[in-house]
């Protein structure tokens, strides 16, 4: 006899009730449904990492309005997960759940709520990055949709609420009015026909071209991929916390893999481009230029062809933008970069992007990926942020992955030609707490550890040195090996080598130090290594050394860094 598992959740309560015999006592799989009035902000689902997943589809007056895959608790729960069904109070709902154990006691923990009461501390978590964003809970990738709107800087970011691993592509939503201190406001896109919400970017229609702006205010409209419908679509917000979506894809599937929509507006033409990435034929990465009036109907325009198969230049995730060269506003040049950052420098007349030099690279540490600007900077400044894959899935973290500090974008001509620099944004000063500054001094084989006093966990240091007769000159960040090799010119960190020419024959290096590894500058912006490793946070020792030489530092300084969570 089929076994009928049902329950009820009122005012927050949930009583479950069963129907039917299972005469055979071993615990089989059966579909679980729910039935219940929306009543709080929350229904509050119970996690188990590693556990088994299985799929949830939420049910509002007869239609599936929400669905994804969740690893269950069965027992004890890890962690919850916070589903909004604020919309529809007073209204009827079901959750249904497909193969639950018949001994399940999932639904016990299953209920409405007012308040988000997780039992960890949030944000205080010991792989908890202290000036990285990461989610409050759930899985995040990539940034999407970074813009200032309405006197906030905006980060949407890829995440599956739902669980600590990559899935049920969600737009989350934090904003921030300094770059650095973000609170989180929800999730901004669900996933619907088109699919889950992959990545994208978002725009402030400012002359209201789209027609979707409201009372004299401009809208923010924002571009995603739908990733079963392989097509671009649009959604809008006209207060940056409301979206609404086109019922239509607005650049349906070009060839194989479409994603990651760039858009931006172009003076000289007066139109809205998009670049998108398309895989071609053979594994050819190629971004699709296409132009748009009213950002609604799009155009192609024209094709720039990346490497191919495992040749990942121009592959995801593009990035698109005009900056001066040197800071001159009568010299651009626009830059074409993808996931991995390398990056092609070259004109662009409203159609077609002719590059001039191409396959520079952008960062060269470990595990940044699919970093994004901000359109509508207030400050024209080009700020970057960054995927920087953590490894935080350990543990009961009801959260994973991270972005980056926000970086200043230049382009400057230096020795080795014109480059993309990046620079920690001014903001990051605002963390300082505590300065530790140094004179000048020669660091000699052997010599003592300037920073030998210092006991910091969350750092940044900043020195300028020249090498002279020394060989080698060596940080130890937190049990961190920094080390700059003199004759090649290369910097190494936790095994990673990487290029940093001296400039004039000066190195200056920078490091932030958090709970989630390093991100280095050196060689004046343009090397950029930031290097993933969980940082114990007892090990807050500091030490500068040189060895086969004596190295002329001409500044440090050494700063100890506040949590953005505070
Ligand atoms: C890059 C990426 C994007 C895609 C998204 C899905 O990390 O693969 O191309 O839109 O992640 O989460």
């Amino acid at each position: 006899m089929k076994r009928i598992l049902t329950s009820v959740l009122f005012s927050g309560v949930v009583t479950a009730a069963c129907f039917g015999q299972d005469n055979s006592g071993s615990q089989r799989l059966e579909n679980f449904s729910s039935f219940f009035t929306g009543e709080k902000k929350w229904l509050v689902l119970p996690v188990k990492n590693g556990a088994p997943k299985k799929n949830l589809e939420l049910w509002v007056n007869g239609e599936l309005t929400r669905w994804f895959d969740m690893e269950v608790a069965d027992e004890k729960p890890d962690w919850f997960a916070y589903l909004d069904i604020s919309d529809w109070k007073g209204q009827k709902m079901e959750l249904r759940v497909d193969a639950l154990s018949t001994a399940s006691q999932a639904f016990t923990t299953i209920r409405q709520s007012d308040v988000d009461t997780n039992a960890a501390p949030l944000y205080k978590e010991k792989l908890r990055g202290q000036f990285h964003f990461s989610p409050k809970r759930g899985w995040t990738n990539d940034p999407n949709g970074m813009v200032y709107y309405n006197g906030e800087y905006h980060l949407f970011f890829q995440h599956n609420p739902y669980g600590r691993g990559w899935g049920n592509m969600h737009w989350g939503h934090a904003v921030s009015t300094d770059l650095l201190h973000w609170k989180e406001v929800g999730e901004a896109l669900y996933p619907d026909k088109l699919g889950p919400m992959f990545s994208g970017s978002a725009v402030v229609d400012e002359k209201n071209t789209s027609g979707l702006g409201e009372s004299g205010k401009p809208a923010m409209v924002m571009f995603f991929t739908g990733a079963k419908a392989w097509a671009q679509g649009l959604a809008w917000s006209n207060d940056g916390r409301t979206f609404h979506k086109l019922d239509r894809a607005v650049v349906t599937r070009i060839n194989k893999d479409n994603r990651d929509p760039k858009v931006i507006w172009h003076e000289p033409s007066k139109k809205w481009v998009m670049v998108v990435w398309v895989e071609r034929d053979h594994g050819q990465n190629s971004m699709q230029i296409l132009t748009s009036p009213n950002l609604k109907d799009w155009t192609e325009a024209s094709v720039v062809y990346g490497g191919k198969g495992d040749d990942r230049y121009l592959f995801e995730c593009p990035e698109f933008f005009e900056l001066p060269v040197d800071g001159n506003p009568a010299e651009k040049k626009w830059v074409l970069t993808a996931a991995n950052s390398q990056y092609a420098i070259g004109t662009f007349d409203g159609t077609k992007f002719t590059p001039e030099v191409e396959r520079l690279n952008g960062q060269l540490g470990r595990d940044f990926y699919a970093s994004q600007t901000f359109n509508n900077e207030p400050k024209g400044r080009r700020i970057e942020i960054g995927w920087w894959r953590t490894h935080t899935d350990k543990d009961d973290m009801t959260f994973n992955q991270s972005q980056s500090i926000p970086m200043e974008l230049k382009l400057e001509r230096k020795a080795e030609g014109l480059r993309l620099t990046r620079t920690p944004v001014k903001e990051l000063e605002s963390l300082r707490v505590k300065t530790y500054p140094f004179s000048k001094q020669k660091l000699k084989e052997g010599g003592a550890n300037p920073l030998s006093k210092i006991d910091i966990e969350l750092a940044e240091i900043r020195v300028e040195f020249e090498p002279g007769t020394a060989k080698e000159v060596k940080f130890d960040v937190r049990g961190v090996p920094v080390v700059y090799n003199v004759s090649k010119q290369e910097l190494t960190i936790d095994g990673v080598t990487s290029p940093a020419p001296l400039q004039n024959g000066k190195q200056r290096i920078t490091i932030y130090a958090d709970r989630t590894g390093l991100e280095v500058f050196a060689s004046d912006g343009i090397l950029f290594m930031p290097i993933n490793k969980n940082i114990p946070a007892e090990n807050r020792s500091l030490s500068l050394t040189a060895s086969g030489g004596a190295a002329n530092v001409s500044k440090l300084d050494v700063y100890e860094l506040k949590s953005i969570w505070d």
